[in-house]
């Protein structure tokens, strides 16, 4: 059986998570049991919802286990296999963590789903026509319920969830405005992400300068917006909706290493009745099938043309995960393992 090269999570972060957080290790690939299948990974996904995972604390999942591989999802190919559903050679979507192979009891329901790469390539199954995808997806149809002509916003606009946003926005016929970090991701969400209007928060020293940038790019106010990244963005965007507007809460990065994040004007809630409702994709499997087929519609008709940062190895994991949550990443984080 083949050595598989692993990356274990060996302490918990105090704020700030460290490479020294992880451990690499090898070790021989077990033998299949009957229903098993071994699957050799082509790609990781690097999410930011790993951050939390890190933490014992009270949360909606529970944490990652110390001393054991980093969970994580997964698409790879089937090596060998003792399971009748699935071939040597098949291409699978799993959760097989941060590690080269994965062995799979692939008859228990949802550990392994087999795609067609006729016209979407694998790596997609990870982000826009994999869980980020249906993230957006779901926060936009489900929460936020758009009509045309309305204004939506998201942050964290050139990411994994916020490219696809884009899209799924745009093809409601939504004026579609962006907010992230730089110039290079500002041009890119115009040029190919279809957005109408992208700010770059990061030439904005408080909310106060970011909710008069807001103005311009909205003039007919705020309908919308997707929640990524919390803090000074949240306060800016809040200044700015429109009454009975909706805030998708979808995530809060700015936090995830432990930054207090206080909301200056709560009241804006109120006074405008805006409805502000968190979710976690994974707890609305039953949308699944339907967003994916829109999101698959979407990337093999060029619509929906996200990018990849691609880290390679499973050594380099770590790192870019670290990465991941300071922005250094461009598009959908991945690590490339064969
Ligand atoms: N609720 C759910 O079920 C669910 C599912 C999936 C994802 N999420 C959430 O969705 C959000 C986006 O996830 P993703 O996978 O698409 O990640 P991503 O956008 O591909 O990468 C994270 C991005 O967040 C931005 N960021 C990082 N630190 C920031 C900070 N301090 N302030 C402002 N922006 C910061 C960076 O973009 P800039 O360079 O533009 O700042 C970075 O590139 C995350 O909050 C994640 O936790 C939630």
């Amino acid at each position: 059986m083949p050595q598989n090269k692993q990356i274990l999570l060996v302490s918990r972060p105090t704020d700030e998570a460290l490479v020294s957080n992880f451990k690499l290790i090898s070790s021989e690939t077990p033998a299949l049991q009957d229903g098993q299948v071994l699957v050799r990974h082509h790609f990781l996904s690097l999410d930011p919802y790993m951050r939390g995972r890190m933490n014992d604390a009270k949360s909606y999942a529970a944490p990652q286990a110390l001393g054991q591989t980093m969970g994580g999802g997964t698409v790879g190919e089937v090596v060998e296999s003792k399971n009748t559903q699935f071939a040597i050679g098949d291409k699978v979507v799993g959760m097989g963590g941060w590690q080269e192979y994965s062995v799979v009891d692939a008859d228990q329901p949802g550990a392994l789903r087999k795609v067609d790469t006729t016209h979407i390539p694998l790596s997609a199954y990870l982000g826009a026509v994999g869980m980020p995808g249906v993230t957006a997806w779901y926060g936009l149809v489900k929460i936020i319920e758009p009509k045309a002509g309305e204004t939506m916003v998201v942050s964290a606009a050139t990411g994994a969830v916020g490219s696809a946003f884009a899209a799924l926005s745009k093809a409601r016929g939504c004026r579609t405005v962006g907010i992230a970090g730089g110039p290079a991701k500002c041009k890119y969400a115009l040029e190919e992400l279809g957005f109408d209007v992208c700010i770059d928060y990061k030439v904005h020293s408080d909310a106060t300068s970011l909710s008069k940038a807001l103005k311009d790019a909205c003039p007919n106010g705020i309908d919308g917006y997707f929640e990524n990244v919390g803090g000074m963005v949240l306060d800016a965007v809040l200044t700015r909706m429109n009454a009975f507007g909706c805030i998708a809460v979808c995530g809060m990065i700015a936090g995830y290493n432990g930054a207090p994040m206080p909301l200056t004007y709560p009241a804006l809630i109120l006074m405008n009745r805006l409805k502000v409702q968190g979710f976690i994709v994974s707890e609305h499997m039953e949308i699944w099938p339907e967003a994916l087929q829109e999101l698959g519609k979407l990337v093999a008709t060029g619509r929906l043309r996200a990018r990849e940062s691609i880290a390679q190895g499973i050594e380099s994991a770590p790192e870019a995960f670290l990465g991941l949550l300071k922005g250094k990443n461009f598009g959908k984080q991945l690590v490339k393992l064969s």
